[in-house]
């Protein structure tokens, strides 16, 4: 394979900057799929189509038919999470750069870089052993609202004999992972409001409610600095992992310390402290807040008492937690805690229900099998904290949904500086190559 050649490839799709939650990258997002169509065009698909949105269409392809042989359905999503605060990029996320062995970029691990991963692992074959499927979205990062409209539409998109989701990574380097479990995801707002208009901080202040004050307060007794979220009834469902499992995650190669140190790089964890790292990671759920808007926060000083304050807060869900169930809760909860001098509201941006799967389809022990051949080591049961919104959708079919990746769990996935290691991208095009022939032998 001329890796020149690929690379060059992987750094024009990398080069669009698909961010699908900024309007103002729309045009973006659909030059995105209409690389990846071009792409399954490429593979020989017949039946290239973008479906559902105009700006994020879902690009569906159909593989040239392979008689007898199995269907694969392959998911991945084109569109990105903001690159900002872009002055951490140490080059810019759009402008993809290899250092050190790594390509740095926006994108370049979730989920671009493994969705090209997939794709030329087919073209590297001599000819496609598989009936493959196509759905790669414009709008996981966004809550994948289009293709669950297409799926509840067309529910006959998801037919195959199974799917295969590479948008996750190894669980250590050298460790390749399949996994069991997804948290899912409630994305809210809560606007506290507290007079008319803003206020002259002299004249009012010391009797005037004060916007941002009161939201700070009401967020900490959202969750308190025991990391418990209080929110009544929220832990309710959770079940805790068995002791097999829980045994089974005291050999996986991870270090509570090394975990602090290389990876969070903070002074210290927090969280329910007598849970260990991987259960309150993996296995409960979580309340977060993502930004605080409202006030004066332009350079200078300006005294002013805001009279409106708005956080960006999500909860990750675990398995059993249903995401109505949990949004009626924190709509609850809010209204409960807030004083009586203030309003406070919440409205929900989108979520996802969390996902578990069985590994109990023959197709796991073949991708356990090309993982082995092409890196050493199989794919061994891991659980992940993050989300893919669709996940419950395509396993209710009944095919196995094969959760895994080859990306490492430094690649700074939303954050700056996000890479892919390109030993793990060519690695992957042969792992993905092997499971592909695997499977359509398996029959
Ligand atoms: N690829 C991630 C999900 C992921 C990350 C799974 C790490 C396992 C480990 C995906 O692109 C993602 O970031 N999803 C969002 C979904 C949300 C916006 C609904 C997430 O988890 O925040
Ligand atoms: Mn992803
Ligand atoms: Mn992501």
């Amino acid at each position: 394979m001329d890796h020149d050649r690929l690379l060059g490839e992987l750094n024009e799709f990398l080069r669009i900057p698909s961010v699908s939650t900024l309007p103002a990258h729309n045009n973006d997002c659909r030059r995105a799929a209409d690389w990846v169509g071009a792409e399954l065009q490429r593979l020989g698909c017949t039946d290239v189509q973008y479906l559902g949105s105009e700006t994020h269409p879902v690009v569906w392809g159909k593989g040239p038919a392979v008689p007898g042989a199995p269907t694969l359905l392959i998911y991945g999503h084109y569109d990105v999470q903001p690159p900002d605060p872009l002055a951490e990029w140490v080059t810019p996320p759009f402008e993809p750069t290899v250092r050190d062995g790594k390509l740095f970029a926006r994108g370049a691990a979730d989920d671009k870089g493994q969705v090209f991963c997939l794709l030329k692992a087919i073209a590297a074959l001599p000819k496609p052993p598989v009936n493959f499927r196509f759905l790669i979205e414009g709008e996981e990062e966004y809550g994948s609202k289009v293709l669950f409209d297409l799926l509840k539409r067309e529910p006959q998109r998801v037919r195959a004999d199974a799917i295969l989701v590479a948008d996750m990574s190894y669980v250590a380097p050298g460790w390749p992972a399949v996994y069991t479990t997804l948290r899912g995801l409630a994305y809210a707002e809560i606007t506290v409001r507290t007079s008319k208009t803003d206020l002259h901080s002299g004249e009012y202040g010391g009797a005037a409610p004060n916007a941002h004050e009161e939201l700070c307060r009401l967020l900490g007794r959202l969750k308190g600095e025991d990391g418990k979220v209080n929110i009544p009834g929220f832990y309710g469902p959770v079940q805790r992992p068995s002791k097999a499992e829980l045994a089974a995650w005291k050999k996986l190669p991870f270090k509570e310390k090394d975990f602090l140190t290389k990876r969070v790089q903070g002074k210290g964890l927090v969280g329910l402290k007598k849970y260990s790292v991987l259960e309150r990671l993996w296995a409960l759920p979580t309340f977060e807040i993502h930004g605080i808007l409202g006030g004066f926060t332009g350079e200078g000083a300006k005294t002013v008492i805001p009279a409106e304050a708005t956080a960006k807060v999500s909860m990750r869900l675990v398995p059993n937690q249903k995401l109505a169930t949990v949004e009626r809760q924190l709509a609850a909860a809010v209204k409960r805690l807030a004083p009586k001098h203030i309003t406070a509201s919440v409205r929900f941006l989108h979520g996802a229900g969390p996902a578990q799967i069985k590994l109990n389809n023959p197709a796991f022990d073949l991708l356990a099998q090309a993982f082995k051949e092409v890196t050493g080591r199989g794919s061994i049961p891991a659980r992940a904290g993050g989300s893919i919104p669709v996940v419950p959708a395509l396993a209710s079919a009944g095919a196995p949904v094969i959760l895994t990746g080859i990306g490492l769990p430094d690649d700074r996935l939303h954050a700056p500086n996000e890479k892919l290691d390109l030993k793990q991208l060519s690695d992957g095009i042969e792992v993905f190559g092997r499971f592909y022939e695997l499977l359509g032998n398996s029959r």
